[in-house]
């Protein structure tokens, strides 16, 4: 998918969310009227995503439109003090999360390219009381901070849309300070998709642009020049998750087509982590 449709796709998926609060009648559901690009059952998997605790308080728009696929936030163990980056912020569940661990004297910056995804974020942040987040409009393939400019670099489930992942990595670590970590959710094939069903699986796991295979990323997080790179298994997608995913995305035929093909425990969520 190109990036415009991917920005055309959350475009969608933030007006919707701005829709869904209109119809609070249904108890904060999503507007199946809107249902152009997304259903009521492909709404977010923040509540399972996140421990309660984390997400107490924050704000039901911010985690509606949550479309990550792992908690890197807590990995990270963030610090008071510390300037985060969200590599493809989304409505900014994460960048929320991390503004409360790294208090007020730390700082958060979230990067979208899709301004209606940023306008919601913002609006999350401000119904958080978080003012120690910076909204930023640009590509995660050429981001718009200086080098050695933050200590964390977190993102949930954006790296995969990228079509120059390389770019993504190097920018990563460019912006890095010495020391700084690199810490994000992905999705990635543990063993090799047979390409007649990768297109389905794609579709029902939520990525666009194929998946990197877990060797590949570690080997290019390396080639750019971080060290000690590492993947952390989350959730490995048997056929009984792709399934549940599929329901959910209302793409149960995407799952008729693959149920027989070898995809069984192929993919997954992981996490990445890697030092500067
Ligand atoms: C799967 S959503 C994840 C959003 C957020 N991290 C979360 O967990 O809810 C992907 C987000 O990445 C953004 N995105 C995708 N490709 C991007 C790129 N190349 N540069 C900047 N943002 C991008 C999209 O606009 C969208 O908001």
């Amino acid at each position: 998918m190109a990036r415009e449709d991917v920005e055309r796709h959350y475009a969608e998926v933030a007006r919707m969310v701005e829709a869904a609060e209109v119809d609070r009648r249904s108890g904060f559901n999503i507007v199946t009227e809107t249902r152009a690009a997304c259903t009521i059952e492909d709404r977010s998997e923040a509540f399972d995503i996140y421990e309660e605790r984390l997400v107490e308080g924050i704000p039901k728009k911010a985690l509606v439109a949550s479309r990550g696929c792992g908690d890197p936030v807590s990995k990270a163990r963030l610090r008071t003090g510390e300037t985060v980056l969200d590599l493809g912020c989304g409505g900014g569940v994460d960048a929320i999360i991390a503004s409360r661990l790294v208090g007020e004297t730390g700082h958060v910056y979230g990067l979208d390219m899709t301004a209606a995804m940023l306008a919601l974020a913002k609006e999350n942040a401000e119904t958080a009381g978080a003012r120690n987040i910076t909204y930023l409009e640009g590509l995660i393939e050429d981001i718009p901070l200086p080098d050695a400019s933050v200590d964390v670099v977190l993102s949930n489930c954006v790296i995969n849309f990228s079509d120059d992942r390389e770019a993504v990595l190097r920018e990563a670590l460019r912006v890095l300070r010495p020391q700084g970590r690199f810490v994000v959710s992905d999705i990635v094939e543990f063993a090799p998709v047979p390409d007649s069903a990768r297109d389905d699986v794609c579709a029902i796991v939520g990525t666009t642009n194929g998946m990197l295979a877990a060797d590949d990323y570690v080997r290019i997080l390396e080639e750019v020049g971080f060290s000690g790179a590492r993947i952390e298994p989350k959730t490995v997608y048997t056929l009984d998750v792709l399934r549940e995913k599929a329901r959910r995305k209302g793409r149960e035929e995407r799952f008729e087509r693959i149920a027989e093909a070898d995809v069984d425990g192929k993919t997954g969520s992981v996490i990445v982590e890697a030092w500067r």
